[in-house]
């Protein structure tokens, strides 16, 4: 069953032992989050601060910090199942005969549920702010070098100017004043492309901030989707049940009806501001920047809103494993445009862009050196600044396996490839912002056609009898 919007994952999460409620008053500069740095790091539960000094609202966060509640928050036993689900559907042959076509019917019955549905009302217009206010918000300033406070989790919806259709992205937001914010959509977002469509047109652009969902609306957000795919889809997929979406009261824009707070507003394609710094997911401040500003014109909420908020920091944080689902969520998807992977690790102090483990069953000479360009090549993925491949037997969720091999098998100056491209926004160190180098180190066994005329070492293992003779003679060994 989907959760019927945040405050139902706050009571799953409860009931399971996953939340804790916190009663002490407690300040939302830098205080919190040297709390929930110390739960995160514990690998503790989501906390529920209750009285948050200055607003009236409780402040509910890391509820996604962790692989259980992150399965929860899309109502699954296990990420990979929903992998699994997404494989099947797209290995599904077309069907032929009437019983084939027949079988078909559920799937195609829950994909006809995907679409999100317009309602006319939803409890996140039950109040009507009379003067917009952002002080109303406990709005976190996280770390001591943050150029202020900044909404961590927001639910950001945008129209392109030129087909009209939605686009939801998590960008933060800067809080310069209670009625205006900077927007950071990266140059590379599906956000900032519509605002570059606003712009050319001289047009003033239209945007809603959704806070607090259903939990699985929040997690498309953050998701890679294709240009133009509308998220609300996904998370309907997700949900396996629509978004409910409202119209915003000033604003020819739909949020979902469930949300907590939802904040209306524009940005003008002419203002800039600086944004920043901001301590990041990567460990370090992101530097300041310019980027444009969102001026808040209506402010609605449920009666009783709670409001959602992460942190981010050295890893592993809560984003840390909405980004683990989605790497188990979109692998079948890569699998479509790069057949050979078997299995992709974007370990968590990889911070999404920095590492990505990938093995391969590979079949022709060179075939690692094609998958790194594809890697380079696909989506978000673009963005992978170090990625590692090995042959298909290797576990890449095991770091140690992945560095061992890459120690024995690779001969530098064959198997590194060193390539500029575009890098994520967040990368420091390239010498340029957003753009620089990349390496791919190629960790697979080296073929005759690949240059490596030498014999290839067999890897060390025991003989199966002697294994099966150990196991059964175990106790006898007296060793337990
Ligand atoms: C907690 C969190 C914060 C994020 N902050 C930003 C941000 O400030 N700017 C940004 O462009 N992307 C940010 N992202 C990543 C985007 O949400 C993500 O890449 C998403 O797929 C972008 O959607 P889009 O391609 O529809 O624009 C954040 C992700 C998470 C999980």
């Amino acid at each position: 069953m989907p959760y019927d919007g945040l405050r139902d994952f706050v009571s799953t999460l409860e009931r399971a032992g996953e939340l804790k409620r916190v009663r002490a008053a407690v300040s939302a500069e830098l205080e919190i989050t040297q709390v929930v740095d110390r739960i995160c790091k514990a690998n503790g539960p989501a906390l529920l601060f209750e009285n948050v000094r200055d607003s009236s609202m409780p402040l509910l966060i890391n509820a996604f910090g962790s692989y259980r509640r992150m399965a929860m928050a899309l109502g699954v036993e296990s990420i990979d199942s929903i992998g699994r689900e997404i494989e099947e559907i797209l290995q599904t042959p077309m069907p032929t005969g009437i019983v084939d076509k027949l079988k078909m019917i559920p799937k195609i019955a829950r994909f006809a549920k995907f679409p999100p549905k317009a309602v006319s009302s939803g409890p996140c217009q039950e109040v009507v702010m009379e003067k917009p206010s952002l002080s109303a918000l406990p709005i976190l300033k996280c770390w001591p070098q943050d150029g202020g406070k900044f909404i961590t989790l927001p639910m950001v919806f945008t129209k392109s100017l030129e087909t009209g259709r939605r686009n939801c992205g998590m960008y933060r937001m800067h809080v310069y004043d209670d009625q205006t914010t900077g927007m950071h959509w990266h140059i590379h977002h599906d956000g900032a492309r519509h605002f570059r469509e606003h712009k050319n047109a001289g047009k003033r652009m239209e945007v809603a901030v959704a806070l607090g969902s259903d939990p699985a609306v929040t997690y498309s957000a953050t998701a890679p989707m294709p240009a133009d795919v509308d998220e609300m889809l996904l998370a309907g997929f997700l949900r396996n049940k629509p978004v409910e979406m409202v119209t915003c009261k000033t604003i020819n824009m739909e949020v979902p009806a469930d949300a907590e707070i939802v904040l209306e507003g524009y940005v003008d394609p002419h203002e800039e501001r600086i944004e920043g710094p901001f301590g990041d997911h990567t460990g370090y401040y992101s530097l300041a920047d310019t980027y444009p500003v969102f001026h808040v014109q209506c402010i609605t909420h449920r009666k009783d809103p709670i409001y959602p908020a992460t942190i981010v920091g050295k890893p592993p944080m809560e984003d840390c494993y909405m980004g683990k689902a989605t790497e188990r969520i979109f692998l079948p998807l890569i699998r479509t445009q790069i057949p050979e992977l078997v299995d992709m690790n974007l370990p968590l102090f990889g911070v999404f862009h920095n590492y990505a483990f990938v093995s391969i069953d590979k079949r022709y000479p060179y075939q690692a050196k094609k998958v790194m360009h594809a890697i380079w090549g696909l989506g978000q993925m673009m963005f992978t600044k170090i990625i590692i491949i090995v042959d298909k037997n290797v576990n890449v969720q095991d770091v140690d396996e992945v560095l061992w091999r890459v120690g024995n098998n690779v001969d530098p100056r064959r198997d590194i490839t060193i390539v500029d491209g575009p890098l994520d926004v967040l990368d420091h160190a390239s010498p340029l912002p957003r753009a620089g180098s990349k390496i791919g180190i190629d960790a697979t066994k080296k073929w005759p056609e690949e240059g490596h005329t030498r014999e290839w070492p067999d890897e060390i293992t025991m003989a199966d009898d002697i294994i099966e003779l150990v196991n059964r003679r175990w106790r006898e060994y007296g060793l337990e």
